[in-house]
């Protein structure tokens, strides 16, 4: 096993951020986190960060947000000198650890080169390299990108290539999906109307949704009634949906009724992509029934924490963009931004030489049957594991009451974790592929003690 990685059995206090929790103020946030949500509250618009009172006031628990001020491997501290365990790496990033020497090093020697690129004018070596590697690693022809930084830009980049490439308009999505909140990845997300009714008039039209894993001849009507389809866009998991899984035959059968009308499949492996729900990417497994899609969306545990997306797809539909004659119709500033494309490159090489997937299969296991196991046992408080690797949910009897409740309980006692689905019925866990069966059982341990 590699150096680089802790094994998943490393001891407590092993360094790279094994360490079990340890709360030393009497509530959390303590009073210097408390000051900083403070200043907060008077310098960010309202709605980006929930307050104690105005979240009891929509779910009845009162709970403040703690202050990250430094994180590493699954371990995040706040100013208070609290130390958590995080078992969301952060919404999913943090695949091999928060600040992980490796990708730390490689930025490191990268911002000593360059820190900026110049987006589609003059590419940057890390770029150009990254652009390969990924073509290399992804199966099928999924060979040529267009670079974001997040993953909304992916999903834009997927849209607009599908619409070239067809010359068709409109979008088939599932039900529960969620793909970013930039308006057109956000006019395609089924996950809350609550996110899109405001915005109505500034969108254009907004995908027909279908049941994820739903009926297929249901489906085949959907996809013939009125004007023909560009593209059908999925997740292999759902991720903010619930850890959603559907059958390898539906996603077989969802891709011959593509294939079938001239449809392009878009895959948006965003949560699921880089080793969170097992292997590389869902497409082209056994899980997805072999299927590889037209274009693949990537961002998230891509970096392990810098902000960079990539949206990549076959020549063939590529090719409906043309070829550049010097101003591009598809860029940003930051397009392939330097720093983001060595981390991507470190997350690879940790891939490929010091057994990252193979570390976020054996916890993605131990997290899979600790889970069902915690479930037998306790019928009264949850109805069911969901998920796939290291992306699991767990459904709650008494929904997202009582979910938050939990979340609550367990940040108190140090483990940050996320309720997931469209009505916060689970608790959503997605901790770095390095975290250890230590810290695990401990999660799971305190969890079973809030019941
Ligand atoms: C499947 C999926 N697609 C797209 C996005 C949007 O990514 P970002 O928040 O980086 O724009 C997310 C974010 O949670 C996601 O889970």
């Amino acid at each position: 096993m590699s150096t680089l990685l802790p094994p998943l059995s490393a001891p407590p206090a092993a360094g790279l951020g094994t360490e079990l929790p340890a709360i030393v103020t009497a509530s959390v946030p303590g009073p210097a986190g408390m000051a900083l949500v403070d200043l907060l509250a008077a310098h960010e618009c309202p709605a980006i960060t929930a307050r104690r009172a105005r979240r009891a006031e929509s779910t009845g628990v009162d709970q403040d947000p703690i202050v990250w001020e430094r994180a590493i491997g699954s371990n995040v501290w706040d100013p208070d000198g609290n130390r958590f365990v995080d078992l969301t790496a952060g919404f999913g990033v943090a695949s091999a650890g928060h600040a992980n020497t490796h990708v730390v090093a490689r930025v490191t020697e990268q911002l000593q080169r360059h820190v900026h690129g110049m987006g589609d004018a003059f590419p940057g070596v890390a770029r150009i390299q990254l652009a390969a590697a990924l073509a290399a690693h992804l199966p099928g022809a999924l060979d040529q990108v267009i670079f974001g930084s997040d993953g909304s830009d992916a999903v834009e980049a997927s849209l607009k290539t599908a619409v070239l490439a067809t010359s068709r308009s409109r979008i088939v999505a599932c039900e529960g999906s969620y793909h970013g909140m930039s308006l057109g990845a956000l006019g395609v997300s089924h996950y809350k109307d609550a996110f899109r009714a405001p915005f109505a008039g500034l969108m254009g039209r907004l995908a027909d949704w279908v049941p994820f894993g739903g009926d297929l001849d249901a489906i085949a009507e959907v996809l013939d009634a009125g004007e023909p389809v560009a593209a059908v866009l999925v997740e292999p998991v759902q991720g903010r949906g619930g850890e959603r899984t559907a059958p390898a035959a539906w996603f077989q059968g969802l891709a011959e009724l593509c294939r079938a009308r001239g449809a392009l499949l878009i895959f948006d492996e965003i949560f699921t992509g880089f080793g969170r729900a097992g292997p590389f990417v869902q497409a082209g497994t056994p899980a997805m029934g072999g299927v590889v899609p037209d274009l693949i969306c990537l961002g998230k545990g891509m970096s392990s924490g810098f902000p960079v997306s990539a949206c990549v797809g076959t020549p063939e539909v590529m090719a409906a963009w043309g070829q550049s004659t010097g101003e591009a119709i598809h860029t940003s500033t930051f397009l392939g931004h330097p720093p983001g494309c060595a981390a991507a490159l470190a997350v690879l090489e940790l891939i490929d030489e010091h057994g990252l997937l193979e570390r976020g299969r054996a916890l993605g296991e131990l997290m899979g049957h600790t889970l069902e196991d915690l479930c037998a046992r306790h019928p009264e408080a949850f109805s069911g594991v969901r998920g796939r690797g290291a992306m699991r949910g767990l459904e709650v009897v008494g929904g997202v009451e009582r979910s938050l409740v939990l979340c609550r309980g367990m940040l108190a006692r140090g483990f940050i974790v996320l309720p997931a689905g469209t009505r916060g019925e689970a608790l959503s866990f997605t901790p770095p592929l390095t975290m250890t069966a230590g810290q695990w059982t401990a999660a799971l341990a305190t969890l079973e003690g809030l019941l």
